[in-house]
């Protein structure tokens, strides 16, 4: 009976493992202007055009030079006028800031000290993912390949649960 718990011990392990791995495939972390990172003369309405697929849970990445720039959510209106005035959260921290899109909505960004003017605001439109046909994740510039669960590892993973579950017991 010992050797059966045991089994049943590492399949579940197993099984959290599996699980743990899928939840982290639905969030990516997209780094926002790519290579360029956050800064001036960026073109970022062409940038959110390539990324135009995120979803609720993603996380965007904002690299910057914390001495000059920031990162300020702000409402629509605002972000056409480049107002950092009244803005809804403020982001910086060390200039490697993350921030999580948590709800399916257009978010707005923009630096403040003016450099809005120069570039530095960006728009992106959140949707809530669906399920059955995740959207292919775009890896470019820079952002990091999304962790999807292969379907031969996810089967590799599955022969081996089996194969523990059906060994006969010997100890
Ligand atoms: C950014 O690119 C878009 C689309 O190509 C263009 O319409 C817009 O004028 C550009 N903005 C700037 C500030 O160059
Ligand atoms: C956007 O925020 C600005 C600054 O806080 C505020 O004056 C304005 O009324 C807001 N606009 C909307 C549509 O909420
Ligand atoms: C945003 O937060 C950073 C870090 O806490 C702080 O240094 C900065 O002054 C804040 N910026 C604004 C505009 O509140």
């Amino acid at each position: 009976m010992e050797g059966l718990a045991r089994r049943v011990m590492v399949v579940a392990v197993v099984v959290l493992m599996v699980m743990g791995w899928q939840t982290c495939a639905v969030a990516r972390l997209i780094t926002v202007g790519g290579s360029h990172g956050w800064n001036q003369n960026v073109n970022y309405t062409e940038w959110s055009t390539d990324h135009q697929h995120l979803h609720v849970g993603d996380w965007l990445y904002f690299i910057f030079d914390k001495h000059h720039y920031n990162v300020l959510e702000v409402n629509k209106t605002s972000y056409e006028k480049c107002n950092d005035q009244g803005f809804i959260r403020n982001i910086t921290r060390g200039g490697r800031d993350v921030f999580q899109l948590t709800e399916a909505r257009p978010y707005y960004f923009l630096s403040s000290g003016g450099y809005c003017y120069n570039g530095m605001r960006v728009a992106v439109y959140v949707e809530v993912e669906a399920s059955e046909t995740p959207a292919p994740a775009p890896a470019k510039n820079g952002s990091p390949p999304p962790r999807a669960l292969n379907p031969m590892i996810l089967s590799a993973i599955m022969t081996f649960v089996l194969a523990i579950l059906l060994k006969p017991a010997v100890d």
